[in-house]
């Protein structure tokens, strides 16, 4: 079978690597290539995909929102968020997934023992944000809690939620067992930390989506505090299992996936 990821850029994407990794541990003699898709050559999408046989592929920034108009039928989960990084192409017919929130959750449940009872602040009301909470919400007892910047960022949720303001999280962050940050605030030289952590308890594990860096400015800090954290780096390898299982109906070998992009952000391939 043929696999692919479409994005733009996409040349330092690790999908690629990971699904070969899994591949090889299953003897699949499957492939999986990344295609880079300039926006403005998105209209060809259908063209390039079906010129290659491809049954499935995984999408990325910045076409996740962009590929929705293609698709012949959209899952429940990637509707509600509004994005899709997941195509499954059955009988010529696109069916579209978002497995990111199930990819986080996943990981989450792994290293968190007793999830369910847990008091969950989400920083960021985006599509990342969605997804985990929509996973979330499936699983945990107490109401869930998503701060952001901007309140009309909540009008297309229909989730049972505390909708909250940054600066209110800020001055209850005690209150949490778990900080999950979707939001870039602090990458890339910009300075300003989504909120102060002053409040935080000493036992709160603070998580970030993004696992390159490995740490970002507000788990360096929550690290510095003493805190347990937890990066974007098994969500990253767990939506990539979910996504092969919906391709395949098999069982991924997570571990392999795992060891391998660990090896390559490690620098020794
Ligand atoms: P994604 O799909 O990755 O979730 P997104 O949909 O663009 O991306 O959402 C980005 C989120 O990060 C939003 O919640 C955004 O807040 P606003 O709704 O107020 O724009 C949040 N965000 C981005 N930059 C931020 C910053 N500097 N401080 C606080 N929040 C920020």
């Amino acid at each position: 079978m043929k696999f692919a990821v479409i994005g733009n850029p996409i040349s330092h994407s690790l999908s690629p690597l990971m699904h070969h990794a899994n591949f090889q541990s299953l003897n699949l003699e499957n492939t999986y290539e990344a295609i880079n898709v300039p926006v403005n050559q998105f209209q060809d999408i259908k063209k390039i995909i079906l010129e290659k046989s491809i049954d499935g592929f995984n999408v990325t920034i910045p076409h996740k929102e962009r590929i929705i108009p293609y698709l012949d039928d959209i899952n429940e989960q990637a509707k509600s968020v509004g994005a899709v990084n997941t195509v499954l192409v059955k009988d010529g017919k696109w069916i579209g997934y978002n497995t990111d929130g199930i990819g986080y959750v996943n990981g989450l449940k792994q290293i968190y023992e007793g999830i369910e009872d847990a008091y969950i602040l989400i920083l960021g009301a985006g599509g990342a944000s969605k997804g985990i909470a929509n996973e979330l919400y499936k699983i945990v007892r107490p109401t869930l809690t998503v701060a952001n910047r901007t309140m009309s960022r909540f009008n297309n949720w229909s989730l049972n939620i505390n909708k909250i303001n940054l600066s209110h999280a800020e001055s209850h962050l005690d209150e949490f067992d778990i900080i999950i940050n979707t939001t870039p605030a602090g990458m890339n030289g910009n300075t300003d930390s989504v909120i102060s952590l002053n409040r935080l308890a000493s036992h709160t594990l603070v998580s970030d989506i993004v696992y390159n860096p490995y740490k970002t400015p507000i788990l360096k800090e929550a690290e510095q505090r003493g805190n347990p954290i937890y990066n974007g780096l098994d969500m990253f390898v767990h939506q990539g299992a979910e996504s092969f299982k919906i391709w395949t109906n098999l069982e991924p070998d997570i571990k392999a996936m795992k060891n391998i992009v660990i090896h390559k952000l490690k620098g020794e391939l």
